[in-house]
């Protein structure tokens, strides 16, 4: 059995978020105030391995771990070691705020991690506690130094950038990730969940500006690298680091999409911009241990998989769920 959809795609990466939680609120991710999921309704570790399992049998070669912050997860070390012993995947990877990386480092690379990407949106100590309302900038600096230092091979910094926040920040992190041999992908703001800091279009900055203002400190050079994601990759002279835009208000690279997401919840989202889900978890809960089936619901949701997202519709942005239970 393989995973095609209705457009002939075929699906080959799951991005699972383990947790809605995380312990900082991002002004474009989180609202101040978050009400959480209550534990019951958020899959256990053993059932997020049973899905990870299905996937697999069915074809997907690589597993993303998103959250809200999924290392602050209990026991998450444990879903790492099991799900990086399936044989038949490819790669198995994370998406971490980087506040708990120094503890974890040893743990994720034993378990078979060789690339992750941490969310990093200025290197300004006061600008980093106020974008992300609780966070230590340092925290986030010495688990990159500890990642690199366990043998995580190649590490991506996520970066937003807000006009009126950190749009100073942009060169000051490209100096950052080349002189630490890191990548750095810069993500346009999705309207994703009603926050309360900021107008999204007066902070909106588009990835073609960024790549301009880059261009007055850089020569980019566009590069045919492909992750099989949305970014759009440029080296530069000299370095091993690459630069990454990625622009979800085009919809260009829906055409290629090869993913799908099962939210923490136990939700699977065909689409990013898309509330159209199937309830895994509820198939898990009344038929426990049934894989065939869990793999039939898979092969059944496929064909709902929309041709594109529609974060704007008429030109209004479509608000859909917060960022923070989907990871990305
Ligand atoms: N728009 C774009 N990126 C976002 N992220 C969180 N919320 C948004 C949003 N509304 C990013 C974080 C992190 C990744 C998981 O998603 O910065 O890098
Ligand atoms: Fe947490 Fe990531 Fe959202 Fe920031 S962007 S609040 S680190 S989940």
């Amino acid at each position: 059995m393989k995973l095609t959809d209705a457009f002939g795609r075929e699906i080959t990466y799951l991005r699972l978020s383990v947790t809605d939680r995380c312990d900082y609120r991002c002004v474009y991710c989180m609202a101040e105030d978050m009400v959480f999921l209550p534990r019951a309704q958020v899959l256990s570790l053993e059932e997020s391995i049973e899905i990870c399992q299905a996937f697999t049998e069915l074809g997907v070669k690589k597993i993303r771990v998103t959250g809200g912050e999924p290392l602050v997860r209990n026991s998450i070390g444990t879903l790492f070691e099991q799900v990086g012993n399936i044989e038949a995947l490819d790669e198995l990877t994370l998406t971490t705020n980087g506040s708990r990386l120094s503890k974890f480092a040893p743990q994720l690379a034993q378990a078979g991690v060789k690339r992750i990407n941490v969310s990093l949106d200025t290197l300004d100590a006061e600008q980093f506690t106020e974008l992300t309302r609780f966070g230590k900038i340092n925290d986030v600096l010495q688990g990159i130094r500890d990642a690199q230092a366990a043998g995580i091979e190649r590490i991506k910094l996520n970066a937003v950038i807000l006009r009126h926040r950190n749009l100073d920040q942009v060169i000051a992190l490209v100096d950052y990730a080349v002189a630490n041999n890191l990548d750095i992908s810069f993500i346009e703001e999705m309207p994703l969940g009603q926050v309360t800091e900021h107008g999204r279009e007066t902070e909106f900055c588009s990835s073609a500006e960024l790549r301009e203002l880059i261009a007055t400190r850089y020569t980019l050079q566009p590069s045919d690298h492909q992750t099989g994601g949305p970014s759009r990759y440029w080296s530069i002279n000299g370095s091993d680091s690459r630069i990454g835009f990625i622009s979800p208000h085009s919809d260009n690279f829906c055409s290629s999409c090869n993913r799908v997401r099962v939210t923490a919840e136990g939700k699977l989202l065909l689409c990013l911009g898309n509330e159209d889900s199937v309830d895994l978890k509820a198939i898990i809960r009344r038929y426990p241990g049934d894989r065939e089936l869990l793999k039939q619901k898979i092969v059944d949701a496929m064909s709902h998989k929309p041709e594109k997202h529609h974060f704007y519709q008429d030109d209004a942005p479509q608000i859909v769920r917060f960022m923070n239970t989907t990871g990305g």
